[in-house]
């Protein structure tokens, strides 16, 4: 055995030669270990279970459309959501690229709306995502200039409280190639808590944890990230792939340990991944199976590492 120094410093011991094993596979230097669930499985609670409803399972993507995947489950289920809708920017027509930038652009037909097929789309996945969520429960969504108004103005139709508005600015941004306006360099996350206006109260915030992450001194929301870095694409791509520092960030600032978190447009997995890094327990739905498989290896990749290193006595 090898010792090695993780990033966090301590002293852990890594096996030899681990056997050759392939993203999606079950490692077979794992087989003789016993599985151990990286976050504690949320407990289901008896009252919690409606008839007719069947309770997702804790740390599953469900490959399907969210709002039929959602209609079966019962209320109040989980304790937060974190997500990443279509942001209806795909059109019929090619545009302007940089042939050198890993930036993909979006053009496929699960991100082509008409204006009210999308306003009616977000109704009614917001609707369900706030039947499924605790009452006062953080809901995040991710927009960019096209949408997030659209999205705003459901919510405020639905009298749901904003805690606040988010800017993820890239400090990497593509260049505007067309030079006939500002490069483009932000994207908005809306924060949402799962009541009214006048009833929203003791959603979660994780105050000092956020201020000691800044420095001690208190966080922004204006946070400068760059773009998801190749070595988090290394499993496949996907257009509007957000980066792992992000996605970290909010689950740190919006849930505990121990939640249940669920992503109803969880593309290559981001929102998992960081729930399963950060041992919460997290569910998602993803209609396309192309990226409900990156999402696996990203996942079954992150646990492969773990396993590897054991904590010495
Ligand atoms: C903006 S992307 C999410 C990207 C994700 N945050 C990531 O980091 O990979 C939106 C995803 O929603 C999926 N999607 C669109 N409509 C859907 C629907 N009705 N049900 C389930 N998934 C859907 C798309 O296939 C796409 O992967």
């Amino acid at each position: 055995m090898d010792k090695v120094t993780s990033s966090r410093g301590d002293r852990k011991v890594r096996m030899q030669n681990p056997s050759p094993w392939q993203p999606g596979q079950v490692n077979p230097f794992d087989l003789g270990k016993p599985y151990q669930p990286v976050a504690r499985p949320l407990s289901l609670v008896a009252e919690e279970r409606t008839p007719n409803s069947l309770c997702p399972l804790p740390n599953q993507l469900y490959q399907g459309d969210s709002i039929d995947v959602m209609s079966a489950w019962p209320d109040r289920f989980f304790n937060a959501c974190v997500t990443d809708p279509p942001y209806n920017i795909a059109r019929n027509r090619k545009g302007l690229s940089w042939a050198f930038s890993s930036h993909v652009t979006i053009d496929d037909n699960w991100d082509r709306f008409t204006r009210s097929e999308y306003e009616n789309f977000t109704a009614k996945w917001l609707s369900e995502i706030c039947r499924v969520t605790k009452e006062n429960g953080n809901i995040f969504i991710f927009g960019s200039y096209h949408n997030i108004y659209a999205i705003g103005a459901i919510a405020a139709q639905m009298d749901l409280r904003v805690i606040n508005s988010i800017i993820w600015a890239k400090p990497n941004a593509q260049p505007n190639i067309t030079c006939r306006m500002f490069t483009e360099s932000t994207e908005q996350i809306l924060w949402l808590c799962n009541n009214t206006n006048k009833n929203a109260k003791k959603w979660t915030f994780n105050y000092h944890h956020m201020k000691e992450l800044n420095n001690n001194k208190q966080m922004r929301n204006y946070w400068e990230i760059p773009l998801t870095p190749m070595r988090e694409r290394i499993h496949g791509k996907h257009p509007s792939q957000k980066p792992l520092k992000l996605m970290e960030r909010l689950v740190l600032a919006g849930t505990n340990t121990g939640d249940c978190v669920v992503d109803c447009f969880a593309g290559s997995g981001s929102t998992l991944l960081a729930c399963d890094r950060l041992e919460r327990n997290w569910v998602g739905i993803e209609q396309d199976k192309t990226y409900c498989n990156i999402a696996h290896k990203r996942i079954d990749e992150e646990r492969r590492q773990r396993r590897l290193f054991v904590t010495t006595p």
